[in-house]
């Protein structure tokens, strides 16, 4: 079966090929010649994932899927959730929106959070919606270099590393964006 991933973002479109094993391919925007930066406007994880795959089948009419994460902090209410690659501004800069991760929890004593990712899957106009989460918590000093985004300041549960020390395959055993996937993948399996 084959599918347009709707996003622009290559870290995440190598993250979910990793997870497949051939039964489902996986097309990107730029390789089916969309060139849309899709807005994210919404106030929920859900709405936005939902906004850009919507965006892809009402212009091409073909199945697709879009994801969405958000980092949840739980002494910053859950910030920055839905707005976590804005956080620090539209540059959508990794490092500035660490640096105002750890000056929001300088004065904090808890460090918890957790990545929330939803995948929004649309088969012939039927959405259906799929949740992965990885708990953990903020360290206040990065680690490693692999991954993306907060990936250097976030260690797993059961884990003593940041996502950025660990090999993409290492990430999985732990990842929001794998525990989705799994759950698009059985979903699409039982078709
Ligand atoms: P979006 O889903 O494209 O809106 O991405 C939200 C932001 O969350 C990204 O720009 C990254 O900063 C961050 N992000 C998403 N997924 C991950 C991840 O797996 N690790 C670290 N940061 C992530």
């Amino acid at each position: 079966m084959q599918l347009i991933f709707a996003t622009n973002n290559q870290h995440k479109v190598d993250e979910i090929r990793s997870l497949l094993t051939g039964e489902l391919d996986i097309v990107t925007l730029k390789e089916a010649g969309i060139d849309i930066d899709i807005p994210e406007p919404y106030e929920t994880i859900e709405e936005n994932a939902s906004g850009k795959s919507k965006t892809i089948y009402n212009m091409k009419g073909v199945n697709c899927f879009s994801e969405d994460t958000g980092l949840e902090v739980d002494a910053l209410n859950g910030e920055p959730g839905v707005k976590s690659a804005r956080y620090a501004g539209e540059s959508r800069s990794f490092d500035a929106n660490i640096d105002k991760l750890l000056i929001n929890l300088a004065e904090k004593k808890d460090w918890s959070a957790r990545f929330r990712t939803v995948i929004s899957l649309i088969i012939d106009g039927q959405e259906t919606l799929f949740e992965g989460i990885s708990e953990g918590h903020i360290i206040p000093e990065r680690r490693g270099s692999q991954g993306f985004g907060y990936d250097p300041v976030f260690v797993p549960a059961g884990s003593n590393k940041t996502f950025a020390e660990m090999s993409m395959n290492e990430k999985a055993q732990y990842s929001h964006r794998a525990k989705a996937t799994e759950k698009l993948v059985a979903f699409l399996n039982n078709l």
